[in-house]
């Protein structure tokens, strides 16, 4: 992966990661092919190295045949997306579209025998996805940004943080490699430590790969989309609330918790898509949004008739492992803050 740090100071480095990012924009300018007049010496250069790679690409694309046929729209971005994986040996074919989604896709893979892995998931995001995010903000505040190798990005981060603000061409690739690179070391942290999550086994610039959850022919589906029975739901119920309480123990909030992003599968539940996640500790709105994703689950289970108390159950989780809920801090402030007054000092 590239160093996004490299962004910074060097313009010939912007170009690279800009071409890299950017595949579309070399083809065509591939297809384009001769130099427009008035190009710098060092640009022709850059466009001749940009067409090289298009060269390379088509000839690794050519050999990256899949069982699935993409369509027309979708076929250029699936595998030069996917083709960084092909590339490490941690894929061969790409077997079927899992869901298309308005955000991402999701596709079955052929693991590499070599690898040892046998059916894997591909999540790929769409070309703007990130750019398209309602209320990000919300979801960015208090995090680090992270680079291509998942790293926070350090000393450098007011100009990046500036840049992404300012909606650059050079902010929105650094955001939408953040978002990537959240949701993919999320699930290292949270696979480290046990959780039900699918095992994370590679992130490329613009997709993640990790384990498949289903069998051959169906993939799990969420909780939204079966039918619990009677004896399972208050085991489940407590099963995702020893994950949310597990994850707070990590130093991480969802953000998009909802029957709609837990799996189901042979009685066992997975928790995925975790861009969005936030620190409990950094982010102002922390609380609020560990209630937001609480009350989703206690209302999903309160369908099948399970009574909970959502804001009891946050408030417990909340104290148990982050410590002092907001309002107590709040109270603490403001006693802090007090000054007696003449009459009664
Ligand atoms: N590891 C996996 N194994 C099997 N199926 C998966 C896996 N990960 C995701 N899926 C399927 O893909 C769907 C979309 O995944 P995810 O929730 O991560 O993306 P999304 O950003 O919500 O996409 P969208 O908003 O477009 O639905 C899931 O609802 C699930 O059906
Ligand atoms: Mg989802």
């Amino acid at each position: 992966m590239p160093d996004l740090n490299a962004y910074l100071n060097d313009p010939e480095a912007i170009d690279a990661l800009d071409d890299l990012y950017n595949p579309q924009r070399l083809d065509r300018q591939a297809r384009r092919g001769r130099r427009p007049r008035g190009m710098s010496k060092s640009r022709r250069t850059r466009r001749q190295r940009a067409a090289a790679k298009v060269a390379a690409l088509a000839a690794a694309e050519s050999e990256f045949a899949t069982t699935y046929t993409p369509s027309r729209y979708e076929e250029g971005w699936l595998l030069e997306s996917l083709l960084p994986f092909y590339e490490m040996g941690l894929l061969t074919d790409v077997l079927a579209v899992i869901k298309g989604g308005k955000e991402a896709s999701v596709y079955r893979c052929q693991g590499h025998s070599d690898s040892g892995l046998g059916l894997v998931a591909a999540k790929v995001y769409r070309p703007r996805m990130f750019r398209n995010l309602r209320r990000d903000h919300v979801y960015r505040q208090g995090r680090d940004i992270l680079t291509p190798e998942g790293r926070p990005v350090g000393l450098k981060g007011d100009r990046i943080a500036h840049a992404i603000q300012k909606k650059t061409a050079f902010g929105q690739k650094a955001a939408h490699t953040s978002w990537l690179m959240h949701e993919y070391t999320t699930l290292q942290t949270l696979h480290a430590a046990g959780a039900a999550v699918p095992e994370p086994y590679g992130a490329a610039a613009n997709a993640i790969l990790m384990g498949y959850v289903g069998d051959e022919d169906t993939p799990a589906p969420t909780l939204h989309e079966v039918t619990l029975e009677p004896d399972e739901v208050k085991p489940l119920f407590d099963e995702v609330l020893r994950h949310i309480d597990l994850m707070l123990g990590c130093g991480i909030i969802h953000g998009d918790l909802s029957a709609y992003n837990i799996l189901y599968w042979a009685g066992e539940i997975t928790l995925i898509d975790f861009p969005q996640v936030v620190d409990p500790r950094r982010n102002r709105d922390a609380y609020a949004i560990l209630g937001r994703d609480i009350t989703r689950v206690c209302e999903y289970f309160a369908g099948y008739g399970l009574r909970s108390d959502p804001a009891a159950i946050l408030e417990r989780l909340w104290r148990r492992d982050i410590g002092q809920t907001p309002a107590e801090r709040d109270a603490d402030e403001a006693r802090l803050h007090w000054e007696p007054d003449e009459e009664e000092a």
